[in-house]
């Protein structure tokens, strides 16, 4: 866990006048969960989707895996975009497919694995989502919203990705469900040695799932580090933020 897998670097986002970021500069380092934090409206959502290329950006530098992403050929972005998959703030399952064909859909798109076998891997990255087994046949609005949630990781899973982006994956669950996600994705971190990005305003996760995180505030980072060093970051919007009590 040492080399900067996401470079972000003096990125300045507007729509319109609207000024979003205003020179904001990150790493996130290889293996680690990196949480993106902020108020609403900050632009957490923004800039994620600047890293993964959905979102244009006014002026600065974003580099992936060593690339800079504004200067690649269009045969460049596929390659480097099948390193990562997402899992958006309303992720969204394909209604009308149950479970095992919502996780067969992009190693059916992506590869020319035969039908089995598509099966038994969407099968295992279920297993892995700890979706139960008697899910695997449910359509989506058969599912509960920690359900859905696990049903969609298992999808992001699916072609084994080196980065895993996930915005405010435990919104929309109670804090049982909450946890248990949070520990899960915690799990499958260590045990895929993925490199995660999570938006999230979830206390939880940000004391037990991220390894590091940064706030983004006024525009601007206000602070990049972990947990620990954030108690002793002396800034009232860090300690209101974070719940700490003074
Ligand atoms: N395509 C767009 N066009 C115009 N304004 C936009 C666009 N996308 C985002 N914005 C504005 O940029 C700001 C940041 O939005 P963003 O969705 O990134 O915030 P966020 O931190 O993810 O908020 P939340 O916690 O509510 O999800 C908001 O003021 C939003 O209205
Ligand atoms: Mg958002």
């Amino acid at each position: 866990m040492s080399e900067a897998i996401i470079k972000v670097k003096n990125v300045t986002t507007r729509f319109g006048k609207k000024v979003v970021h205003d020179d904001i500069s990150l790493s996130v380092k290889e293996g680690e969960v990196y949480g993106i934090l902020g108020g609403s409206g900050s632009g957490k959502t923004t800039l994620m989707r600047e890293i993964i290329m959905l979102q244009k950006f006014k002026s600065g530098q974003i580099e992936v895996l060593g690339q800079n992403i504004r200067k690649l050929s269009h045969n460049e972005i596929a390659r480097l975009k099948k390193n990562w998959s997402v899992l958006f703030q309303f992720g969204a399952l394909y209604s009308s497919l149950n479970v095992i064909e919502n996780v067969s859909i992009p190693l059916i798109e992506y590869t020319n694995l035969p039908k089995d076998l598509i099966e038994g891997i969407a099968l295992s990255k279920l297993k892995m989502s700890g979706l139960k087994k008697e899910a695997t046949y449910l359509f989506p609005s058969e599912l509960s919203g920690g359900m859905k949630k696990r049903a969609s990781l298992a999808r992001a899973l699916a072609l084994d990705p080196k980065i895993l982006f996930l915005d405010e994956p435990t919104s929309g669950l109670d804090p049982v469900g909450a946890e248990n996600f949070d520990r899960l994705i915690r799990e499958l971190a260590s045990l895929l040695k993925l490199t995660v990005v999570i938006v999230t305003h979830d206390l939880h996760t940000i004391e037990y799932v991220l390894d590091r995180f940064c706030i983004i505030f006024e525009k601007k980072i206000l602070f990049e580090g972990t947990f620990e060093e954030a108690k002793k970051f002396e800034h009232y919007a860090i300690r209101e933020f974070l719940k700490f009590k003074n």
